[in-house]
C-alpha cells in the first residue's frame, strides 16, 4: 500500500504539533495568543508588542520591547542590489509573487540568516526578517505605481513607518493620520497567527528541512497567496464589485455559490476550523464602520456585503454547513478606504501573519521536530517489465 491504510485529505483530522502559541476553538469562535484573548490584544496592545509576545511568548516590558524595535530599526536598510531583483519583475507582476522571491532573495545579502544553532543567532534572523518585510512589501507597492524605492521615518512605530514607506510621495510630508495607524494596527495583530493554517503548515514544513527561517517565510506568502486561504481578502472585493456591476442582485450571486456545477463560492464565507463567526471577522466588521465614517466614506460595497451576510446567515445551504463570515470578509473594506489598492491586500495579510509564522518556526526548531514527511496510499500501477519503443 506505500506505508499506510487510510489518509486524511487535506488534515481535516490531523494533529502535525503540539504548540504553545496559538488557542483556537471553532465551535466556540474563541482565538487565544499566548493565552491572552484576541479581542483584549486587539482593543489594548499594539502590533509590534502583539509580535514579541507571539514569538518570546510573553508581554514584553517597556525596556523589552523599545530594545526590540531598535535591533529592527538597526536592520531596516535592504542590500541596493535588490532593487535590481525588484527592477525585473513587469509593473503587472502581482505583488505577492515579488515578495515571495525578494524574501528568498534576502538570504543572498543576509548568508548568516541559516545558521540559527544559538538563540542569538536566531533572534538575528528573525529582526531582520522583521526588519526589511516592511521594506519589501512597500517597494512592491511603488513599484508597481511607480514611485521611487524610499525609506521611512525611523523615529516613527513600526505601523507608522511602514505606511510612510508606502504612501509617502516625493515633495511631500506625509504623516499617515492617528486613527488610519490605529485602524491598521488592529488589522495586523487580528492577523497575526492562527495555529496551523496552510500557510503556517508550510512555513513549518519548509522550515523541518532546515532550509533556514526567510526561505521558510519565502514559501509560506507562496501558499497565503491562494484565493482559497489569504488571497480570499483580495477575491472578496472582486466578488462584491462584480456584483454591484451586476446590478447589485445578492441572491443570483447566492445561488450560484449553492450549485454544485458552479465553481463560483462566496469568497469570505466558510472556514475549516471556524463553525460559528470568525472572532476576528466581528472586531473587522465594527473597525470598517468606525474607519467609513470617520472618513466620511459611503462604500456602496460594504452595503452589498452586509446584505450578502445577512442573506447567507440565513441561507438553509449556508447554516447547514456552518459557513459564516470569515476574517477576510470584512478586511479589504477597511483596506480599501485606507487607499490599500486591492492587489496589496493579501501582502498586508502576510505583513500582520509574519510574526505568527516567526512564532510557529522557531517553536518548531527549539523543539527540534524531525522534518517533515508523511506517508501516502499508493494506487499506481503493479510491478511491470520495461517496453521498448516499438512496443509503446
Ligand atoms: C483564511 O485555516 C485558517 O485558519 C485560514 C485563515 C488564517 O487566519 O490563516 O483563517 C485565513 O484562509 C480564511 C478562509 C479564506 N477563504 C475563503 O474565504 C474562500 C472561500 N471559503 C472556502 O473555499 C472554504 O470555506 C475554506 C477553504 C475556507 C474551507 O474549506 P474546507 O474546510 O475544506 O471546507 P469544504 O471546501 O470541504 O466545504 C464544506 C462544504 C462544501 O459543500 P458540500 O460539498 O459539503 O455540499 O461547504 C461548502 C462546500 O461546497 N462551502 C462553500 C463555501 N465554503 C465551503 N460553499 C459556498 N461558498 C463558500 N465560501
Amino acid at each position: 500500500t506505500g506505508g499506510v491504510t487510510t489518509i486524511d485529505p487535506g488534515y481535516k483530522n490531523t494533529g502535525s504539533c503540539e504548540s504553545a502559541i496559538t488557542f483556537l476553538n471553532g465551535e466556540e469562535g474563541i482565538l487565544r495568543y499566548r493565552g491572552y484573548s484576541i479581542e483584549e490584544l486587539a482593543d489594548k496592545a499594539d502590533f509590534l508588542e502583539v509580535a514579541y509576545l507571539l514569538i518570546f511568548g510573553e508581554l514584553p516590558t517597556k525596556d523589552q520591547l523599545s530594545k526590540f524595535h531598535e535591533d529592527i530599526k538597526a536592520q531596516s536598510h535592504v542590500d541596493e542590489d535588490v532593487k535590481k531583483i525588484l527592477d525585473g519583475f513587469p509593473k503587472s507582476a502581482h505583488p505577492m509573487g515579488v515578495l515571495s522571491s525578494l524574501t528568498s532573495a534576502l538570504v543572498a545579502f543576509n548568508p548568516s540568516s541559516v545558521n540559527v544553532d544559538s538563540e542569538e543567532e536566531m533572534y538575528n534572523a528573525i529582526v531582520r526578517i522583521l526588519a526589511k518585510f516592511p521594506v519589501l512589501t512597500a517597494w512592491a507597492y511603488r513599484k508597481r505605481v511607480g514611485l521611487p524605492l524610499e525609506y521611512g521615518d525611523a523615529s516613527l512605530g513600526y505601523v507608522e513607518n511602514f505606511l510612510k514607506m508606502m504612501f509617502k510621495k516625493p515633495n511631500s510630508n506625509y504623516v499617515p493620520k492617528k486613527d488610519i495607524v490605529a485602524a491598521f494596527d488592529k488589522l495586523l495583530i487580528l492577523h497575526a497567527d492562527h495555529e496551523q493554517n496552510c500557510s503556517t503548515s508550510t512555513v513549518r514544513m519548509v522550515g523541518s528541512s532546515h532550509a533556514g527561517l526567510f526561505v521558510s517565510i519565502s514559501a509560506g506568502i507562496a501558499a497565503l497567496w491562494g484565493p482559497l486561504h489569504g488571497g480570499a481578502n483580495q477575491a472578496v472585493i472582486e466578488m462584491l464589485e462584480a456584483i454591484k456591476e451586476d446590478g447589485g442582485d445578492t441572491k443570483k450571486f447566492m445561488a450560484k455559490a449553492k450549485d454544485k456545477n458552479d465553481p463560483f463560492r462566496l469568497m469570505g464565507f466558510g472556514h475549516r476550523v471556524y463553525k460559528n463567526f470568525d472572532p476576528r471577522a466581528k472586531i473587522i466588521k465594527k473597525a470598517a464602520d468606525e474607519v467609513l465614517n470617520d472618513l466620511g466614506i459611503d462604500d456602496p460595497v460594504l452595503d452589498i456585503a452586509i446584505a450578502l451576510e445577512k442573506e447567507a446567515l440565513e441561507d438553509q445551504y449556508f447554516v447547514d454547513r456552518k459557513l459564516y463570515p470569515n476574517v477576510d470578509f470584512y478586511s479589504g473594506i477597511i483596506y480599501r478606504a485606507l487607499g490599500i489598492p486591492v492587489e496589496m491586500f493579501t501582502p498586508m495579510f502576510a505583513l500582520g501573519r509574519l510574526p505568527g509564522w516567526i512564532a510557529q518556526w522557531r517553536e518548531m526548531r527549539l523543539r527540534k521536530e524531525p522534518i517533515g514527511r508523511p506517508r501516502q496510499v499508493y494506487i499506481g500501477e503493479n510491478l511491470r517489465p520495461f517496453k521498448e519503443t516499438e512496443e509503446r
